[in-house]
């Protein structure tokens, strides 16, 4: 069975004074059931990293170090206290032109640094309106998830670029669609697709959060605007926890 997993992603919120949130978040889902981990602004990571819940990182540069300035390596990020790097995030996909051959390559380095990836894919509106959906989410699995990727190191977000921060969210079959061919495509190409951990994010909330993780192949999800509040994170943790 793959693992169960609530990920939280700050994106580029969180300062000094929002580490209650994580304190709050450690007290309460330390010692939960399924993984829980929250993908901090790489400016927090360092002061969560004795945390009893995962502590993960937004994005990495490919290469381990060198003349890249204002950029950081998995292995910094490691070093960090980060045990995971979100990958191929749709807004690093728009904002800063990152292709699939990019994502490729940082979710290597997050496997050379000893740190899980999760890679997220996911359509447009334009592709889910003209039914190219399953098309993109191939060529986007075969060109961001490396050879080397298994069940241990990698995690498969699916998140329909629509549906991000909008409140819109696909209709239950849409997910499960979408997820059962994800699923086939990993078992296709890896011994372990079968254990995978399948996230789907896109305004995931608590009002939501239990009949999406009653979709099959979901394992979990990626949680955006809902995971910056420990009272808002914690019933989505407590309904993947239930599931
Ligand atoms: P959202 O973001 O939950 O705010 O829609 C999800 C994500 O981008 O990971």
């Amino acid at each position: 069975m793959p693992r169960k997993l609530a990920a939280g992603n700050w994106k580029m919120n969180g300062m000094k004074q929002d580490l209650e949130t994580i304190q709050s978040l450690s007290e309460t889902y330390g010692a939960a059931t399924v993984d829980v981990m929250v993908c901090l602004p790489a400016t927090l990571i360092a002061a969560c990293r004795d945390s009893a819940i995962g502590i993960g990182a937004q994005d990495c540069h490919a290469l381990e170090g060198g003349a890249h300035t204002g950029d950081l390596s998995a292995e910094m990020l490691a070093d960090a206290g980060a045990t995971a790097i979100i990958t191929g995030h749709s807004e690093r996909r728009a904002d800063h032109g990152e292709t699939d051959a990019d994502i490729c390559a940082k979710s290597k380095a997050a496997y050379r640094a000893g740190t899980m990836a999760i890679i997220c894919i996911g359509e447009t509106l334009a592709q889910r309106e003209d039914g190219t959906t399953l098309q993109l989410i191939d060529i986007q699995l075969a060109g961001s998830v490396p050879d080397a990727a298994s069940a241990a190191n990698t995690v498969i977000a699916y998140e329909p670029v629509w549906a991000i921060g909008t409140g819109k969210v696909p209709t239950l079959a849409q997910i499960e669609e979408v997820h059962a061919h994800i699923r086939m495509r990993l078992t296709e190409r890896f011994s372990d697709g079968a254990e995978f951990t399948l996230l789907y994010g896109g305004s995931v909330k608590a009002g939501n959060a239990a009949e999406i993780f009653g979709v099959p192949n979901v394992d979990g999800a990626l949680v955006g605007g809902a995971s910056l509040k420990a009272a808002d994170f914690g019933p989505i943790i407590a309904a993947l926890q239930a599931t």
